[in-house]
């Protein structure tokens, strides 16, 4: 009786949502599942945030309606986090905004600059709220396929002339989700020349940018030079401090693209919790080793699972960031994914949920401790 809106319609079912209901129902069948689906971190929110966030509960004041930008101390703190990690600095007044996750700031950020029929450039594989949130807003989406031979950066230069005059916004995403991969200094440097030549957005979803591992440091956009002018960086406190529940990020960058999504936000939400902000004034503002050990904690399951997967005869690369690991399964993503899952009780993603170039390659996010990921490793090895 109540039709969808076309635009609705074109927005396939959440995919994170289907594969849940695959493994609630194996769970039911009696079968002890291995979830290595979703990349929501198993170890905990540290201690001291934990109680900051108590602490601020009580106080009345952090009861009420929260600024729409976020409080200056938080976005202080943002700031700091930024020049002390990346060497960047933001003014916390008109460079950064608070976001109720950086999917938030992602799924709003199209509503603001992008009219009927423009384009947005989506990354494919790729998260798919880049997708969604272009559709919402009544744009076009122009896959950029991320290519394993190109070591999943796409060709920028391969992107018709007449799609870049309409092209409004470009979002990429390094570490990478759901490959992994990660970006360097010349491709960067290139994803910025691009958007300022043709006067697009640079939207770069940053939301992995603390977890590098074996001492690696993924690099911020905002490092380079006149990156302010074209864009806006999502970061997010999901990974970087066990905090994927609390519904806390903030957007950074050109301080014109922060108005735009700001404007949105001011109609559609009314900001984050205050007693959430204080909490994560607590995490941006504490002890960086906690972010060290969590990406210790990341290498040591990742080589587990990797070099489980290499004697198993896959060709695995060993990824230098993020908690995933991207395998070339030589076959129908779903069909891996539903094999493993009956066969093993092991839950992956299928590759092809994240775009049409995802197809054949399978997910696995290492958020499970590593002997249950070894024992992962076991039960594949009985399968194949
Ligand atoms: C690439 C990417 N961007 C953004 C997000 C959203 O994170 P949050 O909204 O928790 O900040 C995720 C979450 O999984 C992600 O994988």
């Amino acid at each position: 009786m109540f039709e969808l809106s076309e635009r609705m319609k074109k927005i396939p079912p959440y995919l994170f949502a289907e594969i849940d209901a695959m493994k609630r129902k194996k769970i039911a069948e009696g079968v002890k599942v291995i979830d290595l689906g979703i990349g929501d971190p198993d170890l905990p929110t540290p201690r001291h945030v934990v109680s900051a966030m108590q602490r601020a509960v009580e106080k009345v004041e952090r009861q009420k309606y929260p600024s729409y930008e976020g409080m200056l101390e938080f976005r202080e703190s943002a700031a700091d986090f930024y020049r002390r990690r990346k060497g960047v600095k933001l003014d916390p007044k008109k460079e950064v905004i608070a976001l109720i996750g950086s999917k938030e700031g992602i799924a709003h950020l199209p509503l603001a600059f992008v009219n009927e029929n423009d384009y947005v450039l989506v990354p494919d594989p790729g998260y798919p709220v880049y997708y969604a949130s272009t559709v919402m807003a009544g744009g076009r989406v122009y896959y950029l396929p991320l290519r394993e031979e190109n070591d999943f950066l796409p060709d920028l230069d391969a992107v018709p002339g007449d799609i870049v005059r309409k092209a409004k916004i470009l979002f990429l995403n390094y570490p990478n989700n759901p490959t992994s991969a990660v970006a360097e200094r010349e491709f960067i440097r290139s994803a910025i020349d691009f958007c300022t030549d043709n006067r697009i957005i640079l939207a770069h979803d940053y939301a992995y940018g603390e977890i590098g591992l074996d001492g690696y440091r993924p690099k911020s956009f905002l490092e380079f030079e006149n990156a302010f002018e074209v864009t806006i960086e999502f970061n997010s406190l999901s990974k970087t401090y066990n905090m994927t529940g609390w519904r806390i990020g903030f957007a950074c960058g050109n301080e014109e693209i922060l108005k735009g999504l700001l404007k949105v936000k001011t109609n559609v939400d009314s900001g984050v919790f205050e007693a959430v902000q204080e909490a994560a004034i607590a995490a941006l503002r504490g002890d960086d080793s906690i972010i060290e050990e969590n990406c210790r904690i990341y290498a040591e399951r990742r080589d587990v699972l990797v070099e489980g997967l290499r004697k198993l005869g896959f060709n695995v690369k060993k990824p230098r960031a993020t908690f995933y690991v991207w395998v070339r399964v030589g076959e129908s993503s779903i069909e891996f994914v539903k094999r493993i899952l009956d066969g093993a009780g092991i839950v992956a993603t299928p590759g092809i949920g994240f775009g049409p170039s995802g197809e054949g390659y399978v997910r696995f996010a290492v958020t499970r401790d590593k002997e249950v990921i070894a024992e992962a490793v076991n039960r594949l090895e009985k399968l194949f």
